[in-house]
């Protein structure tokens, strides 16, 4: 089926001009395995400064799932468990590849996919000795599965928490790009670092043709990760793949207009939608939407846009939410033909 435009992901085309330019750039250079070439060590070096924190280890994978795998996989004791909102991807989405190293997920409600310092505490309390599983990680996402972020107080709040309950906090920065550069965004991802101990920048939905930069900030986690990435089959012979990729992000602020721009096309697709008189099943301020539409018109839209139909509506009779999602490529043009054919099939 051939479609007008695809709001289904963000990661739709290939990747930025940029990031091919700067691949084929450094193509013919002959460079070290494994993470020992120059690029890597440049990203590394690159990502630290950023994030001010000189001690902190960086690692480069293919993709959010194997980040998430093999981080908590190699955080967590055989008995231990992780603590994630319902809806969180790994939970969802990646066909139990936590569980399937051994790890239970204690999951608990959401609030608009965030996670709560109480939640927490009440898996703690249902979890109290030998004969369950003993909760260590808390994992979060930011941006959050239902395209909301956490505000800086919030994130520090849930960092309290671990702290004092003896947690480590990691997170899934998938769409970090996303939520750095939403317009409520009060954080950086100095703050990010601060406050967890192990999280990840994803590139492969911020123009990148592939790759997420794990960072480990706490030294406790640092040591032996390249042996949980090479039994795992992530550690790339061309690592230099996706340290070239993070290099070019991250020159003149590329990775941040990325953002920016899917962002700014969410908010007009948001904004136009609500004109129409429609309303959402939350509001999100990233590059994600979700509005609730009559089925009638989802099925004509269908015809023309590809996304997903995530639920029927509790709220709204014969109407489903939809998940809306833009990226660094997605043309106002497109936002405004979609707009437009909404308003068609409304009337
Ligand atoms: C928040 C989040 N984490 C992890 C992933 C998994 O990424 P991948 O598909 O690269 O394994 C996704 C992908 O959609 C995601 O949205």
């Amino acid at each position: 089926m051939s479609y007008s435009y695809l709001f289904r992901d963000d990661y739709s085309e290939g990747m930025h001009p940029r990031i091919l330019e700067a691949l084929a750039r450094t193509n013919l250079q002959q460079e070290a395995g494994y993470g020992a070439d120059t690029f890597s060590q440049e990203a590394e070096q690159l990502i630290k400064k950023m994030i001010n924190k000189p001690n902190a280890n960086v690692h480069f994978v293919s993709t959010g799932t194997q980040a998430n795998l093999i981080c908590l996989a190699s955080i967590l004791k055989p008995y231990e468990s992780v603590i994630a909102v319902d809806t969180a991807h790994p939970n969802t989405r990646e066909t139990g590849a936590i569980e399937a190293t051994g790890h239970r997920i204690n999951t608990v409600t959401g609030i608009e996919g965030r996670l709560t310092p109480t939640s927490i505490l009440e898996v703690l309390e249902s979890h109290t000795n030998e004969h369950m599983v003993k909760p260590r990680v808390v994992f979060i996402s930011q941006a959050t599965e239902l395209g909301t972020i956490y505000s800086k107080d919030e994130l520090q709040q849930l960092s309290k928490v671990c702290r004092q309950a003896g947690l480590y906090l990691y997170i899934d920065g998938a769409r970090m790009g996303s939520a750095l550069m939403a317009q409520d965004a009060d954080f950086d991802l100095s703050t990010i670092a601060d406050i967890c101990d192990m999280f990840y920048i994803g590139g492969t939905k911020n123009g990148a043709l592939f790759g997420e930069a794990i960072v480990i900030v706490n030294p406790d986690l640092q040591q032996h990760f390249r042996y949980h990435l090479k039994q795992r089959g992530a550690l790339l012979a061309k690592m230099r793949s996706i340290s070239v990729q993070f290099i070019e992000l991250f020159k003149d602020n590329l990775y941040f207009e990325n953002a920016k721009h899917a962002n700014m096309v969410a908010r007009e697709l948001a904004t136009g939608i609500k004109q129409c008189g429609y309303d959402f099943l939350n509001s999100t301020s990233t590059n994600q939407v979700f509005p609730i539409l009559p089925n009638g018109i989802i099925e004509k839209l269908q015809r023309q846009y590809a996304f997903y139909v995530l639920a029927k509506s509790l709220s709204t009779p014969n109407s489903s939410v939809i998940r809306l999602c833009t990226s660094w490529a997605t043309p106002e043009s497109a936002v405004q033909q979609f707009l437009g054919d909404l308003k068609n099939y409304r009337t």
